[in-house]
């Protein structure tokens, strides 16, 4: 797969998917940039070393996707040290799962901004120049409980369908300039997103799985590179599920 001559930028960039992401870009051939929250500052260094440890040079620059000023700063930031953005991986998300009955506001409003206000915040500021330049990739990483739905996870599934909303939405904006807008869903992936979960809720959701294991995050990676492929250009408002069976339609 060759995204030579690419700049792309991963938000939640040093998380569990985005990090292998970051890794399959750079190993296509790509120019990549890791985006993490400002939480995440003092792990910068030690995570710049292992992707470089692995052959991967890759630069992190910090910002919060969650708010439309952090968005439009950390794009800023980026454009103005390393120049126009061609593949854009909205990456960053976090769960507050509980049932509706309990869920406060805040875990409401936190959900929807970091997974879905974020997909917004962030590509509008790369959008023109994709537009103008007749060349872009934007890929949105949902999630399988986007399109099921699950127990516990009423703001989580609406973050992620709205994102294949937004995805299809978009990829007519981008359909005859050259740019493409597609969404990849992942079933339950090894990270730390969900070793979080409860090991009996876990586990039971896994013996649901017709693989019968969780994927990888380097089987999510992939899936990512082969739309951000020079040869993906006739693939948009696509939502690619990566989740071993779990669900089909
Ligand atoms: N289906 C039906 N009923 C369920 C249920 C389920 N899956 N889970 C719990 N219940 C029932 C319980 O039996 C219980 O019933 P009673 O009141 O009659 O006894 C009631 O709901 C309350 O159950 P809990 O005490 O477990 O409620 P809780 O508030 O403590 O826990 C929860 C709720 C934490 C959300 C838990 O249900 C859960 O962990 N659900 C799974 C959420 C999930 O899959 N998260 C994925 C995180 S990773 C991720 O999101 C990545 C991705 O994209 C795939
Ligand atoms: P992860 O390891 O927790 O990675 C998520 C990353 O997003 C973290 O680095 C996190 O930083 C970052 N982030 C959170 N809020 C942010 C914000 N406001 N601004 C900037 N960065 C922020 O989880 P993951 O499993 O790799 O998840 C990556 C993406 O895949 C998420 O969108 C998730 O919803 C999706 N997904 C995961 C699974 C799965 O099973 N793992 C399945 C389907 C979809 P902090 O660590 O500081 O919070």
């Amino acid at each position: 797969m060759s995204c030579i001559d690419k700049r792309a930028v991963v938000t939640g960039g040093l998380g569990g998917i985005g990090t292998a992401i970051c890794q399959r870009l750079s190993q296509a051939g790509a120019e990549v940039i890791a985006t993490c929250h400002p939480a995440e500052i003092d792990q910068i260094d030690a995570w710049v070393q292992a992707q470089q440890d692995k052959g991967a040079k890759i630069c992190v620059v910090a910002g919060d996707v969650s708010t439309a000023e952090g968005g439009a700063a950390l794009i800023g930031k980026i454009v103005e040290q390393f120049g126009a953005v061609d593949i854009l991986v909205n990456c960053a998300g976090i769960t507050r799962d509980t049932t509706l009955k309990k869920m406060t506001a805040e875990q409401w409003d936190a959900v929807i901004d970091t997974n879905l206000s974020s997909v917004f915040y962030v590509t509008q500021p790369v959008w023109n120049g994709m537009i103008e330049r007749g060349f872009g990739r934007v890929i949105n990483i949902s999630s399988v409980n986007g399109q099921r739905g699950q127990f516990g996870q009423t703001n989580y599934a609406a973050a992620k369908a709205g994102m294949h909303g937004f995805t299809m939405a978009l990829a007519y904006e981008g359909a005859a300039k050259g740019v493409t807008v597609n969404t990849v869903s992942p079933g339950y992936i090894d990270t730390a997103m969900t070793a979080a979960m409860r090991d009996e809720v876990r586990e039971a959701i896994l013996a649901g799985v017709p693989m019968r294991r969780m994927g990888t995050p380097e089987e999510i990676a992939h899936a990512v590179a082969f739309l951000a492929d020079d040869a993906s250009s006739y693939i948009t408002g696509a939502n690619l599920p990566v989740n071993g069976g779990l669900f089909m339609h």
